[in-house]
């Protein structure tokens, strides 16, 4: 059977990577292209504990080594037990974010060494990588300004400005390593345009047949 597609969707809060996916199970849906939607970090129970203590805000703050080991510790889950055995079955996966987002967050957000994130990549991944990146650009202030709508800030949502920045540097500095695999997509533009900018992406890259 042939391996499934590994689809990420990467970017700042609020541009539009949940809005997104919808349109994303809709167009899977319509050619009849079995997939699964999950997200990260989290994606298993166990996983989706990991996360719950990223995000949240409180008196023991991981420090930025323990944020870096707990989101791989969480992937590590979630690939074994979620990602790989899909994949192997034939099915698309679909995933809010991957490990870009640990290399814009904790390498570009944080500063820590993008060499220790790519050993950590190749001890927990081995050779994975997604077939397929949407990275979302969009001015993080307009992102987070929509996040906002949204209610209680988390722990990484309530980041300066200048976090989100470079945040949204090392995305398109990725994006520019590593052109076959990312495709940035302006997210300022109408929800109707992201999303048909994005499945032309799918089609194209992925060879989906119309
Ligand atoms: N292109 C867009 N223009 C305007 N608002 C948008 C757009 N895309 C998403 N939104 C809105 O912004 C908010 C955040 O979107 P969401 O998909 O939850 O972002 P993310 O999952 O990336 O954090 C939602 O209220 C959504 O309806
Ligand atoms: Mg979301």
């Amino acid at each position: 059977m042939a391996k499934g597609k590994f689809i990420t969707i990467e970017g700042v809060e609020g541009v539009g990577k949940s809005t997104n996916i919808d349109a994303i199970k809709k167009y899977l849906d319509s050619k009849n292209i079995p997939f699964i939607v999950t997200r990260e970090p989290g994606g298993t129970l166990l996983a989706e504990k990991i996360r719950e203590l990223l995000l949240k805000i409180d008196d023991d703050s991981p420090v930025e080594l323990c944020e870096l080991l707990l989101v791989f510790a969480a992937r590590a889950q979630h690939l074994e037990k979620v990602i790989s055995p899909a994949l192997a079955n034939g099915d698309w996966v679909i995933c809010d974010r991957f490990t870009d987002a640990t290399y814009a967050y904790q390498g570009g957000g944080r500063g820590l060494d993008v060499s220790v994130i790519a050993e950590l990549e190749t001890m927990v991944q081995g050779s994975l990588r997604p077939d397929l990146t949407i990275i979302l650009d969009l001015d993080p202030e307009t992102g987070l300004s929509r996040a906002k709508n949204r209610g209680e800030l988390d722990r990484f949502e309530n980041e300066q400005k200048e976090f989100f920045e470079k945040v949204r540097a090392m995305y398109l500095n990725i994006a520019e390593q590593q052109p076959d695999r990312c495709a940035v997509i302006d997210a300022g533009n109408d929800i109707e345009q992201v999303s048909a900018a994005i499945l032309s992406e799918i089609t194209r890259r992925l060879s989906v047949e119309s």
